[in-house]
């Protein structure tokens, strides 16, 4: 049996902070509504999704030690590609240096947790080293004018390094889910902005993170209580907190950084897992709870237990 060991990690944020001030400065909107409403204070904004995915991804190779040459695919988790065709790992692959497979998994703000479980697949089948990132620049696609969604979205990249192990390795349990017929919710056409309805996309998000975080704890065996760290997707504090009150994880045992970079769709997870780690709060033996949500309707969760 393989299974499959999260190595490296690295992020890439763009320069400019946009505060809710600013926004403030040109939408009828202020910073205690969207603090109060989502949580977030700032977001940076700017980039393009195949250099912050570059940029993450050197970055986790550094952290694990690898070269290119030592890294056998990569796999890329976007709502915001570069161009249609072609898709923007392959991009990434060759500014990198990397050999083998490239390709994007676009899963909205599940994508992460969907490219995990994708890659963990392709090491059991006997794959090499795998460089997964998420990369997104929201802000290509969201109407700048539109209160409505312009003061949610942030840019941004988070990377890791995953690598194959003798036995179960670290993923403990997953679901993937989706529901095509909600689709209508959260959108954007070719050449279009996004749409959300977020009252309901809020009102549906509590419910599956909670359906489907707690079918992952169950399937590895654990309860809340075993849960070290919950690291959700980050679309607004209220869902965190909701979510975490239902399944019965304090606050305290969970990541939040949507105040500083908004919801940055399927880099969302790898950054607050890249803040948990930098910040010392992951260590060997920790039970891990990734989950998320978004567009489609998807959503999906995996247990990890770090460590070796
Ligand atoms: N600034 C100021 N006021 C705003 C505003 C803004 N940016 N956006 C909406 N409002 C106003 C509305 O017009 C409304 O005014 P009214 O009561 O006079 O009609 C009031 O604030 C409440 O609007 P509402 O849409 O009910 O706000 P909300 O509490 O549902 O918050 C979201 C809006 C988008 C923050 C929230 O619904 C949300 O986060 N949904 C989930 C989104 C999500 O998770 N998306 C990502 C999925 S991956």
């Amino acid at each position: 049996m393989t299974g499959i060991r999260i190595t490296g990690w690295g992020i890439a944020l763009p320069d400019k902070i946009v505060t809710n001030d600013d926004l403030a400065a040109s939408l009828d909107t202020s910073d205690t509504w969207i603090t109060e409403r989502t949580g977030i204070r700032e977001r940076r904004i700017g980039g393009t999704t195949s250099g912050l995915a570059i940029e993450a991804g050197q970055n986790a190779l550094r952290c694990a030690g690898l070269t290119a040459d030592q890294i056998d695919h990569v796999v890329l988790a976007t709502t915001t590609p570069d161009s249609i065709v072609p898709g923007t790992a392959p991009t990434v692959q060759d500014a990198l240096g990397i050999r083998g497979g490239a390709f994007d998994i676009n899963a909205a703000c599940s994508g992460f947790v969907y490219g995990l479980v994708t890659v963990a697949g392709l090491i059991a089948a006997g794959a090499g080293p795998i460089l997964l990132i998420g990369s997104e620049t929201l802000s290509k696609i969201t109407d700048m004018d539109d209160r409505a969604i312009a003061i949610i979205v942030g840019d941004g990249a988070g990377a890791v390094v995953v690598e194959p192990v003798d036995g179960p390795g670290q993923l403990l349990s997953w679901n993937l889910n989706s529901d095509g017929s909600l689709r209508h919710l959260l959108y954007c056409e070719h050449g279009g902005t996004l749409y959300m309805d977020g009252k309901e996309v809020f009102r549906k998000a509590v419910r599956v993170v909670v359906e489907s975080a707690e079918r992952a704890m169950a399937d590895a065996g654990l309860g809340p209580d075993d849960i070290s760290l919950l690291v959700p997707h980050q679309a607004n504090l209220r869902i965190i907190v909701a979510a975490c009150q239902r399944l019965g994880i304090p606050e305290e045992r969970t990541v939040v950084v949507i105040d500083r970079y908004g919801n940055t769709s399927s880099a969302s997870i790898p950054l607050a897992l890249h803040d948990a780690i930098s910040n010392d709060r992951v260590h060997d033996g920790d039970n891990l709870l990734l989950t998320g949500f978004g567009g489609g309707m998807t959503w999906a969760s995996a247990v990890l237990r770090w460590g070796p």
